[in-house]
């Protein structure tokens, strides 16, 4: 409800659901009167006080669900912080005829420069030996010897934006490089497979770079874990609901595969427990875009986003 202190404030009212850093929420609370609705207490309360609230501001992952939405009868558009979209509800935004907007493009590179990362720390065993000379063990004991990434067989799951820039930096390493994409992708110059579990047979390491979402759940399914083989690597920079994790967690018990590299989980930040039990896993808290630069250039676009919106402009990332 508009207080009298407000009377006269014309700056449009929003809905953030997470805290972004200084260098956003400054700018932000200059164009915005902003509803916090990760500090209010009483969610409901402050849903109640949201009626004039013109757009969310969210991540890709907490998103929108339709409840929230309705809950806001004068919002406008739903601004995603991040390329995923999984978190909100397109049904719900399409019945209101509500434009969406993502910040693709500008974390590419450091997802996949992550990728990458993460299957040179777990086919190098990196984490584990920088333990190893912290500990003082290198003194007492060798580290067994780690799997070669360079000239391996790497096969990519899913060919967007990240799977390519993936690949690109793939090409540098040697690698041999094979994808599976839902839909077919004839000018790129890699081996296409027809399905993720003959993508897995074949490559030594699987980097999946799917956007979440129903359509993708458990893609990375039990066959396919399988058929990546005990000598065989998965590694995963998309959403945790691409990949059967409950089959993950039993083949890196069992030997079932070599290890992983993951910075996604199905229930982030309560992972399953189990996984801090394994020793062939790196495990990173869903730190894909977390560069300094990039997370600047996403803060930017959102706000971009969101100034277009109020000035009447067109969108300039809109996912629909
Ligand atoms: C994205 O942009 O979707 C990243 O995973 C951060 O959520």
């Amino acid at each position: 409800m508009t207080q009298p202190s407000d009377v006269g404030d014309m700056r449009p009212e929003i809905l953030m659901m997470t805290a972004l850093p200084q260098w956003d929420m400054e700018p932000l609370d200059a164009a915005y009167r902003i509803h916090r609705y990760w500090e209010a207490r009483d969610k409901q309360a402050l849903l109640a006080d949201c009626k004039l609230v013109r757009a969310i501001l969210t991540t890709g992952h907490i998103g929108a669900d339709a409840a929230l939405l309705s809950a806001l009868p004068a919002v406008e558009m739903v601004a995603c912080f991040g390329v995923g979209v999984d978190g909100v509800d397109f049904q719900a935004t399409r019945a209101r005829g509500l434009p969406v907007t993502n910040t693709p493009d500008v974390l590419t590179g450091d997802v996949a420069d992550l990728a990458i990362g993460l299957a040179l720390a777990v086919m190098r065993e990196i984490p584990k030996a920088d333990t190893h000379v912290r500990s003082g063990t290198w003194k007492s004991s060798e580290l067994p010897l780690a799997r070669r990434f360079f000239g391996c067989k790497l096969g990519i799951v899913g060919m967007g934006r990240i799977g390519i820039a993936t690949a690109e930096r793939a090409k540098g390493f040697g690698c041999d490089i094979g994808y599976f994409n839902r839909t077919a992708k004839p000018s790129l110059p890699y081996q296409a497979f027809d399905t993720v579990q003959a993508l897995a047979g074949w490559a030594d390491v699987v980097i999946v770079t799917l956007a979440g979402g129903a359509g993708t759940r458990a893609i990375m399914d039990r066959t396919a874990i399988q058929a990546l083989g005990p000598q065989g690597f998965l590694v995963n920079v998309s959403r945790g609901s691409t990949v059967d994790e409950a089959a993950l967690i039993e083949a890196l018990q069992t030997g079932g595969i070599a290890g992983a590299g993951l910075d996604v989980f199905l229930n982030e930040p309560n992972i399953d427990p189990r996984f801090a039990n394994l020793s062939n896993t790196v495990l990173m808290p869903h730190m894909g875009s977390a560069t300094t630069e990039t997370r600047q250039a996403m803060g930017q676009l959102v706000r971009d986003n969101l100034a277009a919106h109020f000035a009447g402009q067109p969108l300039l990332t809109p996912v629909e």
